[in-house]
C-alpha cells in the first residue's frame, strides 16, 4: 500500500507505566501518529500495565494496517529512574538530537501525606528530576514540554468555579512541587522563548479505568482516595470501615465536593495538548516573538461531585451495600475543588464527555476483572 501518512513523532512519557500514564499512552497511540517511549523506573506501577496498552492499541489497529501504524503500537519501555541522570540520557543518546518530537512528564511522587514527613524525597524526586530532565531535553534538541500539574497548586481557592488565573498557593510539599516546577517551566520558556514550548496541565480528580479493564489505578495498600478504596471494599480488599469526613461544609449536601473528570478524558487533554506544541498551532500564535510560550489549562469537568453522591453512585455500580459514619472535619481539607475548564475548551477543544456512571462502571469492571491488581495472573 502506498502511503502518505506522516512520519511518528516520538513522545517521551514519563510514568507512562502509572495510573494517569498508561491512559495517556492508550490516548497516543490510539491517534498512530506518535511512537511512545516510555520512561518508568515502577516505584508505584507495575511494567504489565504498558504491555497491556499495548494489547490495546495493537487490537484497534485496522485490518489495513500499515507498518508504520504497527510500529506505532509498540512501547518502547524503559526501566529507568529520572533522578539518575545516566539512566535518562541514555534514553536520548539512543534517538540522539532532535530524535525525540517532546516529552510528556507525569512521573512524580503524589501522596500529600507522606510529602509532609519525606519533604526533601518529594522535591528531589519532583523538582530536582524535572529540572534534569529539562536540561537533558535541551541538549538534545527536544523543547516542547507537557507537564502533570495538579490542582492542589491553587491550595485553598477564593473562587469556585476555579479559573487558571487563581494566585498558586499550595500547602503540602507535594502541592509546592508542582508550583514549583510550574515556576521552572515558566522561566525557562521566558528565558528562551523562541525555543521553548510548554503546557502544564492542572489535573482535577481522575477516575474511572479503560473500559477494556486492561489497565486502571492500582494503589499500594488502603487506598488514599475514595473511588479506589471504595471499589477496595466493594472487591473485599480492604476493611469496609469507611468514614465520611465533616458533613457541616457549606455545600449541598454538607459533604466535600470535588471535581471528578473520567481518566480517559483526562489522558485524551494530554494529546490536545501536545497537539498544540506544534508549529502551526494557534495558542501561540497571538503572542509576541519574545513572549514566552507557556500555557496552563485546568482539566476537569467543570461539575462538582460531593462524597454522598460518589458513595451512591459507586452503590449502584458495585451492588454493594456500604456503610458509612460521619466523624469530625479532616484537617487541611478545602470544601470544594472544582474546577473552570472554559479555557481548556476554548483554546485546546478539550471536552470531558464521560459521566459520573460511567466513572464507576468503567472503575468496577476494571476491578472485578483484576481484583488483586497486576499481580493477579
Ligand atoms: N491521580 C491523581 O489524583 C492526580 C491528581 C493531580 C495530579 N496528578 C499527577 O499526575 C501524575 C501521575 O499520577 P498517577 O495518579 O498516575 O500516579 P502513579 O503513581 O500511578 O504514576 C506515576 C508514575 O511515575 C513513576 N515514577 C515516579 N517517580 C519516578 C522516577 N524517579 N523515575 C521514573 N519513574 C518514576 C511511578 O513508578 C509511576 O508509574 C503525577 O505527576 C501526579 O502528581 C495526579
Amino acid at each position: 500500500m502506498t502511503s502518505t501518512q506522516e512520519p511518528l513523532k516520538r513522545v517521551l512519557v514519563t510514568g507512562g507505566a502509572g495510573y494517569i500514564g498508561s491512559h495517556v499512552v492508550f490516548a497516543l497511540q490510539e491517534t498512530r501518529k506518535y511512537k511512545v517511549i516510555s520512561i518508568d523506573n515502577h516505584h508505584n506501577s507495575h511494567p504489565k500495565a504498558l504491555t497491556r496498552v499495548s494489547q490495546i492499541a495493537k487490537s484497534n489497529l485496522p485490518p489495513d494496517a500499515t507498518e508504520q501504524d504497527k510500529e506505532s503500537a509498540e512501547i518502547d519501555a524503559v526501566t529507568a529512574d529520572l533522578t539518575k541522570e545516566a539512566e535518562v540520557r541514555a534514553v536520548f543518546e539512543k534517538y540522539g538530537k532532535g530524535g525525540i518530537w517532546g516529552v510528556v512528564h507525569i512521573a512524580a511522587y503524589k501522596a500529600v501525606g507522606e510529602s509532609t514527613e519525606i519533604p526533601l524525597t518529594y522535591y528531589q524526586n519532583n523538582v530536582g528530576a524535572t529540572v534534569q530532565l529539562l536540561q537533558l531535553m535541551s541538549e538534545f534538541e527536544c523543547t516542547r514540554f507537557v507537564y502533570s500539574s495538579s490542582a492542589t497548586v491553587y491550595g485553598t481557592p477564593p473562587k469556585i468555579p476555579i479559573p487558571e488565573t487563581t494566585r498558586l498557593q499550595a500547602d503540602s510539599p507535594y502541592g509546592k512541587s508542582k508550583v514549583m516546577c510550574e515556576q521552572i517551566i515558566q522561566d525557562l520558556t521566558a528565558a528562551e522563548p523562541q525555543r521553548w514550548r510548554a503546557i502544564s496541565l492542572r489535573y482535577f480528580n481522575p477516575a474511572g479505568a479503560h473500559p477494556s479493564g486492561l489497565i486502571g489505578e492500582e494503589p499500594r495498600g488502603r487506598p488514599g482516595n475514595l473511588f479506589p478504596l471504595l471499589a477496595h471494599m466493594a472487591v473485599g480488599r480492604v476493611n469496609p470501615d469507611l468514614k465520611v469526613f465533616g458533613s457541616d461544609y457549606p455545600t449541598p449536601d454538607g459533604t466535600c465536593v470535588r471535581d471528578y473528570i473520567h481518566v480517559l478524558d483526562l489522558a485524551r487533554g494530554h494529546l490536545l495538548a501536545l497537539n498544540a506544541l506544534a508549529e502551526d498551532s494557534p495558542i501561540f500564535a497571538s503572542l509576541a516573538e519574545d513572549a514566552p510560550k507557556i500555557k496552563a489549562y485546568n482539566l476537569g469537568k467543570g461539575k462538582g461531585m460531593s462524597v454522598l453522591q460518589i458513595i451512591e453512585a459507586m452503590r449502584k455500580a458495585t451492588g454493594f451495600d456500604y456503610k458509612y459514619e460521619i466523624v469530625g472535619r479532616r484537617r487541611g481539607d478545602v470544601p470544594d475543588l472544582t474546577a473552570d475548564p472554559a479555557l481548556a475548551e476554548k483554546e485546546l477543544g478539550f471536552k470531558a464527555p464521560h459521566s459520573l456512571e460511567e466513572m464507576c462502571r468503567d472503575l468496577w469492571n476494571w476491578q472485578t476483572k483484576n481484583p488483586k491488581g497486576y499481580d493477579d495472573e
